[in-house]
């Protein structure tokens, strides 16, 4: 394989290959004992998340502002899965998934500062604008939504990843197996070691270490690259990545 093709980034369409590569974590963490909570859990994402996820026998707590919200929509999503307040799901969980619009994600964090310290936090959250034109990318202050989570939750420890997973295809019940690999940034190799760990879990399902957080820009902003794909080709375009 030339130095070219190494590390390059295939955008492929929603199942091209029938099963998935192994995955490249070098070094493994068991987190099946620990307890997912989900802050915006009542979105196609969440929603999506918490069903694979319990499905592979994670324990999931969905949150939403509106407990009873989280409450009815847990209810169809497994026996695994439950729901209530962001804040509860937030203390409750000791990995928290952040699935909430960009427009809410800095207050959402920023109320959750000390029920997250010390905690797993995965953002998932995708800056983008949209126009006539189509979909576009943000670029935040901080430098990327994972970025200003960093900054919001000093004591936590933020991941990135799930940018690039269709929430149609997530909460299709239809759909076995994703068969898509999930980019994941961090820090720290602990950190992004569990979090592929948990990503591991589900059928299909493959997570590759992308990069520290500095990087997470680049992985929100593809997200406007997927849109723009999904509407002229009508797909949920996710990503494969050659040669690891
Ligand atoms: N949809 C996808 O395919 C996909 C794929 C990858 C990543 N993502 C990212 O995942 C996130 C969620 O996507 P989604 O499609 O599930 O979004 P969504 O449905 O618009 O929002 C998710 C949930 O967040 C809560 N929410 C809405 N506005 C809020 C606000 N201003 N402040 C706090 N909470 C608010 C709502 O729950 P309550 O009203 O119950 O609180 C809503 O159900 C986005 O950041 C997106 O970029 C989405």
């Amino acid at each position: 394989m030339s130095d070219f093709r190494k590390g390059f980034v295939a955008v492929s369409f929603t199942d091209p290959s029938p099963a998935a590569p192994p995955s490249p974590t070098a070094r493994t963490a068991d987190v099946s004992h620990q307890t997912v909570g989900i802050l915006g859990g009542t979105g196609p994402q969440g929603r999506g998340l918490a069903y694979r996820l319990a499905r592979a026998g994670q324990r999931v707590v969905l949150g939403s502002r509106e407990a009873e919200r989280a409450a009815a929509t847990a209810d169809g999503l497994g026996p695994g899965v439950t729901g209530t307040s962001n804040t509860e799901a937030a203390r409750e969980g000791d990995i928290v998934i952040v699935t909430v619009p960009w427009e809410g994600h800095a207050a959402t964090l920023g109320a959750l500062r000390e029920e997250l310290a010390g905690k797993l936090v995965i953002d998932a959250v995708n800056p983008l604008g949209f126009d006539a034109k189509g979909a576009y990318a943000i670029r935040p202050a901080e430098g990327s939504a994972a970025e200003q989570a960093a900054a919001l939750l000093p004591r936590s420890r933020v991941t990135a990843a799930f940018h690039h997973v269709s929430a149609a295809l997530l909460t299709d019940p239809a759909v076995e197996t994703l068969n898509t690999d999930v980019l994941v940034l961090g820090d720290s190799r602990a950190d992004t070691d569990a979090v592929q760990a948990l990503i591991g879990r589900v059928p299909g399902m493959r997570a590759v270490f992308a990069g520290r957080l500095r990087n997470a820009h680049q992985v929100e902003a593809l997200v406007a690259n997927l849109v723009s794909i999904n509407r002229r080709y009508k797909a949920h375009a996710g990503l494969r990545i050659t040669d690891v």
